[in-house]
This record gives C-alpha cells, structure tokens and sequence, in this order.
C-alpha cells in the first residue's frame, strides 16, 4: 500500500491516508514518554507499520497510555487531532473542534433534553450496582454527569427513607452543567450532592474516595486510562458502571438528511463516524469494554446487552437530541460551511420527521450495553 509523506497530507478529509509510525512522531512530540526519547524510532508493533492518521493516533494514544494533552503538535495539520478527546485539558492542541463543543452553554439544554435516551442505560448501570437497595453509605460519582441523569434516577429508584445514606458528586468538563445538576437537587431535596468540574477522571483525587462510580454515555469522550484512574479512586468492592452503544442509532435519520443536500458527497461513511463519535476506541464492542475493565484491575465484570425502542418526543425534542450528532457529521464539511450545514441537515430532518411521525413522537430503536465491575473486596 502506498505511504503519503505527511508533509503532504491535505487538511481534509484524512482517513484515506496511511501514515508510517515514524512519520507521525514527527509531527507529534510525546512529552515525558519513553518512545519519544529515544534517538531512532523502531516500531514496536509491525501492525502499527501503516495506519490511517486517526486510527494511528487512538491506538498509539491507547496503547502507551498517554494522555493527549502530553502529546504536543509540532507541526501544521490540526485534522490529525480532530478524532481525539479533549480528555485531559480544553487548551490542550489535541483538543478536536468537534469535542470542544461539550463547552458551550448551547448543548446544556440539548444534554437535558437527550436524557430520555440515555436514562435507560443510567437505569440498568444502577439496578445492577445494587447502590439503591443497600445499608451501608454510599458515595457515588457521576463522571461526566450532563445535567445529572445518573443522580437524578439514583435519587428515583431510592426509597426517601434512604436518601441520607447516599452522598453523589457530580462531575463534567461543562461547568453549566454542574449548576443545572445543583438546581435539580435543590428541587428534588437531594441532601448530599457535591459537583466538580473535571476533564475526564482526575487522578489527583485520593484513592478510595467512591463506592460507586458511573459513566453513562461518557466513556467514548474521555482518554483510555479514565477507567484505570477510576479504579484506584473506588475503595474495596466498590462498583463502576460504564455504558456504550453498538450501533449509532441516529446514523440513517442524519444519512438520509444530509443526502438531501446539494454536495452529500462529504457525508462519512457509518465507519468513519463511528470512529469518530468513539475517538478511535472500539467502544461500540462489548468485547472491548470487558477486556478494558478486566486491564484496569476489575476483578469481576459483567457485561449486560439491552435492545430498546426509546420514545424521542416531538420533532423538535428529537431535533434538540440530534444536536451534537448534526454537528459531528456537519465536521466533515469545510470549517466554514459547517454552521449552514447543521442547520439544513435539521430542516431536511424536520421534514422528514413531520412525514414519519407515528402517535406524534418519534422513536429509535437502541442497541447498547453495560459494563458492570467490580473491584475485589480485600
Ligand atoms: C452524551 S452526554 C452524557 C451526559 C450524561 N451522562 C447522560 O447520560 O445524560 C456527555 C457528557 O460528557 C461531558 N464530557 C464530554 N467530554 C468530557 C470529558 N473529557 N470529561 C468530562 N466530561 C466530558 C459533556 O459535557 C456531556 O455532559
């Protein structure tokens, strides 16, 4: 297969290229790892030999168990980092334009208006960490928490009686979120809700903080060490709850819009979105996410599948769920074009919706897991 020279590489699109171990770390400079520093680079994988520039950055990134703020660009080609997560720092130069988006104020109410798709994977994450039915006190994180799903349907599924024994902090990068969460427990009586602003897991919390810890619908945006971090904050038979899709359920409404547009030739392929919406991980895998639980130290994992159909609202509601996958595909559109794409990709899915419409809402179909585990009792 033949190797484009990176000093080649266009801007965009870039998965079609392949690029050789050594010449990205040429354009990319690992701060304080081991394979940086050496004079001549071998590499160290044969199946690292050719990769495509994302996928060589995610396996590389996951492999070493480098955080991308340590990976520094040191040269022109900002696409090489679109597909990563802004895991470790917001300014970081491997922060992509499309993750950045999980700062603005506008996808708040998106986020709050999305829960009726991701509160039945925060409903089976906390009937299986059996957090509600116990005695003893309990202090869960809710990482990467949105408007708080997570505590909200803990507080749910608890008996009143018990809500003084359980103690939630509530963590995201989007600091409006946080004050959304604060808001919700001041109206729901929630005694004990602590919140953070965290990128990703921070590793300089001390061990043994939580019993529980829950990333529900986060974990494909945060760096590969975010479950091995979690495990060293959890104490002795603490749980975590992890949950994927694996499939993107929304793939052909959005295909199908952006296929009504004058150049649907920049519509990705399933492939590359997936890719993309994972940050390179194969999070849409169960196998992945039971070996990478196991790699972080879990000594027992489960792994539970679900199929549902998921009432999405109105038209409008659903089109507030589709905000941040419109914007996701809308990246393969030249920067400039991206803001009228989104916005014609809505109004082709606010027509084809008004077509569909079945009892006056619209429905999905889901297909995703849980990944249950548990860190042994000492
Ligand atoms: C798909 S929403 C899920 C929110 C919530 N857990 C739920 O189930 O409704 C993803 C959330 O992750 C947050 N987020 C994105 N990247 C993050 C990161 N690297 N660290 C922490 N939070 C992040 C976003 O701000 C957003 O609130």
């Amino acid at each position: 297969m033949h190797l484009t020279h990176a000093e080649n590489l266009p801007d965009s699109p870039y998965n079609a290229h392949l690029i050789s171990f050594e010449y990205f770390l040429r354009y990319f400079r690992i701060i304080n790892n081991p394979i940086s520093s050496r004079r001549h680079y071998r590499c160290p994988d044969e199946k690292l030999e050719q990769r495509s520039v994302p996928t060589m950055l995610s396996t590389i990134l996951y492999k070493y168990r480098i955080q991308p703020h340590r990976l520094v660009r040191i040269h022109r080609m900002r696409n090489f980092c679109n597909t990563m997560s802004t895991s470790s720092t917001l300014n970081s130069t491997a922060s992509s334009d499309f993750h950045s988006n999980w700062a603005s104020d506008e996808v708040v109410e998106k986020v709050r208006v999305s829960e009726a798709v991701t509160k039945p994977w925060a409903s089976l994450m906390i009937q299986h960490s059996g957090i509600t039915s116990g005695d003893k006190d309990a202090h869960a994180l809710d990482l990467a928490c949105g408007t708080g799903v997570i505590t909200a349907t803990i507080y749910e599924m608890t008996p009143n009686e018990k809500w003084e024994r359980i103690k939630v902090m509530g963590s995201d990068l989007n600091e409006t979120m946080l004050s959304q969460l604060t808001k919700r427990a001041e109206a729901g009586g929630w005694p004990e809700i602590e919140t953070k602003v965290m990128v990703g897991m921070d590793p300089s919390l001390p061990p043994d903080t939580f019993t529980h810890a829950f990333i529900n619908m986060g974990i494909y945006l945060m760096s590969p060490d975010t479950l091995s971090i979690a495990f060293n904050k959890l104490g002795p038979g603490g749980f975590l709850g992890v949950s994927s899709l694996a499939s993107i359920p929304w793939y052909k409404w959005v295909f199908d819009a952006a296929s009504r547009l004058p150049n649907p030739s920049n519509m990705p392929p399933y492939e590359d979105v997936l890719n993309k919406m994972f940050s390179g991980q194969p999070w849409a895998e169960q196998q992945f996410m039971e070996k990478s639980l196991r790699e972080a130290g879990f000594g027992r994992v489960n792994i539970v599948e679900e199929k549902k159909r998921v009432n999405c609202g109105t038209p409008p509601q659903c089109l507030d769920m589709l905000h941040m996958p419109v914007k996701l595909v809308a990246s393969w559109w030249p920067e400039e074009e991206r803001d009228n794409v989104a916005k014609k990709i809505e109004t082709e899915l606010y027509q084809m919706f008004s077509e569909e419409l079945e009892d006056g809402n619209m429905w999905i179909e889901m297909h995703g897991f849980v990944g249950c585990a548990w860190k042994t009792s000492t």
